[in-house]
């Protein structure tokens, strides 16, 4: 699968050691920054791989910031995101069962690289269950619309 990722200087650690294991699971990574500890603005590299998203570039997308809440926050302002903040396994899944989440989001200063490794394995591995959920999603778009 074809991944953009982006963090900011919290997260730009947990980013690098993230990237790596995508490349080595196999998937195709566009990494849009940061690419140092240098402090930065945590909404422009939402707003990039949230773009790459929205965009059809990448399929998904990984955004890193100190929490995860900066990054979730800024990346829902664009349109056709669903960006979750997951803390836990099953946060993670439930974001693609339930929220077919096109993005998620994570603490480089909370989550480890062994934790951010599962949350992603286990949204990237769980399927969107579909059905009562699309009406919930497609109200949210009509939000999104009516903005
Ligand atoms: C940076 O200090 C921090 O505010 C940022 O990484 C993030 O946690 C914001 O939500």
């Amino acid at each position: 699968m074809k991944i953009a990722i982006g963090a900011d200087h919290a997260g730009f650690e947990l980013k690098e050691k993230v990237k790596k294991f995508l490349i080595d699971s196999g998937h195709e990574v566009l990494d849009l920054g940061t690419n140092s500890t240098e402090s930065v603005n945590y909404a422009e590299y939402a707003e990039k791989v949230a773009r790459a998203v929205s965009e059809g570039k990448t399929e998904r997308g990984i955004l890193i910031c100190g929490t995860g809440i900066g990054m979730s926050i800024a990346a829902n302002k664009i349109k056709g995101i669903r960006a979750a903040l997951v803390h836990s396994i099953y946060t993670a899944k439930m974001a693609s069962r339930h929220n077919n989440a096109n993005i998620i989001t994570f603490g480089g200063r909370i989550e480890s690289p062994e934790e951010a490794r599962a949350f992603i394995m286990a949204w990237l591995e769980t399927p969107y269950e579909g059905e009562r959920h699309d009406k919930r999603l497609n109200k949210i778009k009509e939000l999104e619309e009516n903005c």
